[in-house]
């Protein structure tokens, strides 16, 4: 366990830069990885959960290779995967267990999946059980979950599937499965989710159509065995780690922090919508594309906040931005209502509950239901002063970091091991605007 600390500062200034997006740096890695040919990757997010992906596409065949600050994958090509000699240990990454799965499940050999202590606990149902229907063999615990072995079949059947819950994870997987599918495999969604693997997917080569149906769900569709060809990627800095900051700066007066080259797809910018509409000072300069995603540099300036309901056909766009969206409403004026976040109790941690529970014990008042949490800002800083469980948790560990920046008295966080996950550096960077996290 690695106990940090953090106090209370001053105002922060200086230019943040934030690490490569954890969606696309996974995603780079595997598409590379079944291309034929070399990918580049510029801007890969080098943190625990990106390099367990490296070690299991390795694993399986390609070659993965830092080279100074790019990532070099030479691929073997759709359908060329090969059996794992070990165990693939995803550690805390339920992007790279759950993508994997799907992609794996269509290749005629069986892989074993295990993680952490809390990797272990998620629900992998929801993947099994459509895969299931394409002819995947599953053993794994009660709900699916790891240890878990995919035994993949040879013999692939296309499906046609409605997602249950809105979730990227769950549509990419079935996507990659169908990579390997003779036919067309498609995956409905209600509620529109992160969308790299289409916009990536197609970039090398494979064709993916996506159709707005009449009741307003959309049918994303993959034909099977195309040719991909290795690519350039440049990464954009992800905007789920950019929040941490943004958050801090907003919450110290007379902060002003430069966030560069941030990812601004609308399908995960809900906390900056957010935010904004609960006054925060945030300008969006420099909006260009780059490697086919949005990105923009942001301009952070403290501000002072009040709280909003923020609209639930919002939250998957945000999904993993709840609890530093607490932070910021625990020092806003008024109750900041989230409807509709029950995705948020099979995250890394029950982020719900973990949150209610280390806010709490901070001073604020919050109150939960099964899909609801109802924070009560004060417009002042709560009391601070607890030592918060991160739960093997990066993201519950860096809001309440976030929090101890404002709070009276400072935060104690267990573990902040768990950051190096997705934001290696993020004390040093915090550290480096005016912070005190050590
Ligand atoms: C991700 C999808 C989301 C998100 C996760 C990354 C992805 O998960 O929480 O951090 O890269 O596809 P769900 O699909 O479970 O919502």
């Amino acid at each position: 366990m690695t106990p940090l600390v953090s106090r209370r500062t001053g105002p922060l200034r200086g230019t943040a830069r934030i690490p490569g997006d954890k969606s696309i740096s996974h995603r780079s890695l595997m598409f590379g990885a079944i291309a034929t040919g070399e990918t580049l990757v510029h801007g890969l997010l080098e943190g625990e959960d990106v390099l367990a992906t490296a070690a299991a596409m390795r694993a399986m065949g390609a070659q993965v290779e830092r080279d100074g600050a790019l990532w070099r994958v030479s691929g073997v090509g759709v359908g060329g995967l090969r059996e794992p000699a070990e165990v693939l240990d995803m550690g805390n990454s339920g992007t790279s267990t759950r993508l994997l799965i799907g992609l794996v499940g269509t290749h005629p050999f069986t892989a074993f999946f295990t993680g952490d202590a809390s990797l272990r606990k998620r629900p992998m149902a929801r993947v099994t059980e459509p895969l299931s229907r394409m002819g995947v063999g599953f053993v794994g615990r009660s709900g699916g979950r790891l240890p878990l072995a995919v035994v993949g079949t040879a013999d692939p059947l296309p499906i046609e599937y409605t997602l249950p819950v809105a979730s990227a994870q769950v549509k990419s997987a079935i996507l990659l499965a169908g990579l390997n599918t003779p036919g067309v495999t498609t995956v409905i969604e209600r509620q529109p989710t992160r969308d790299y693997t289409e916009t990536m997917l197609r970039h090398f080569g494979a064709e993916v159509r996506t159709e707005a149906l009449a009741d307003g769900a959309m049918a994303i569709s993959i034909t099977g065995q195309p040719e991909l060809t290795g690519r350039t990627i440049h990464v954009p800095a992800d905007p789920s780690s950019a929040a941490f900051p943004t958050v801090a700066a907003l919450l110290r007066p007379g902060s002003e922090v430069r966030l560069p080259n941030i990812g601004i797809n609308p399908r995960r910018f809900g906390l900056f919508e957010t935010l904004i509409e609960m006054g925060g000072d945030i300008t969006l300069e420099n909006r260009r594309m780059e490697g086919g995603e949005p990105v923009a540099d942001l301009l952070v300036r403290g501000s002072a906040l009040k709280g909003i309901e923020v609209p639930p056909e919002r939250a998957p766009s945000m999904i993993d931005e709840y609890p530093i969206l607490m932070v910021a409403a625990a020092c806003a004026e008024g109750p900041t209502v989230m409807r509709g976040i029950e995705e948020l109790r099979v995250k890394e941690s029950d982020r719900a509950a973990v949150m209610a529970r280390g806010l709490a014990a901070c001073g604020v008042k919050v109150e939960e239901t099964h899909d609801t949490v109802t924070v009560h800002g004060t417009g002042r800083a709560p009391a601070g002063g607890a030592t918060v469980a991160a739960e093997l948790d990066h993201r519950i560990a860096m809001s309440f970091l976030v929090l101890g920046m404002a709070a009276d008295a400072p935060v104690t966080v267990d573990d902040g091991k768990p950051i190096d996950t997705s934001f290696p550096g993020f004390a040093a960077l915090m550290n480096g605007l005016g912070g005190q996290v050590g």
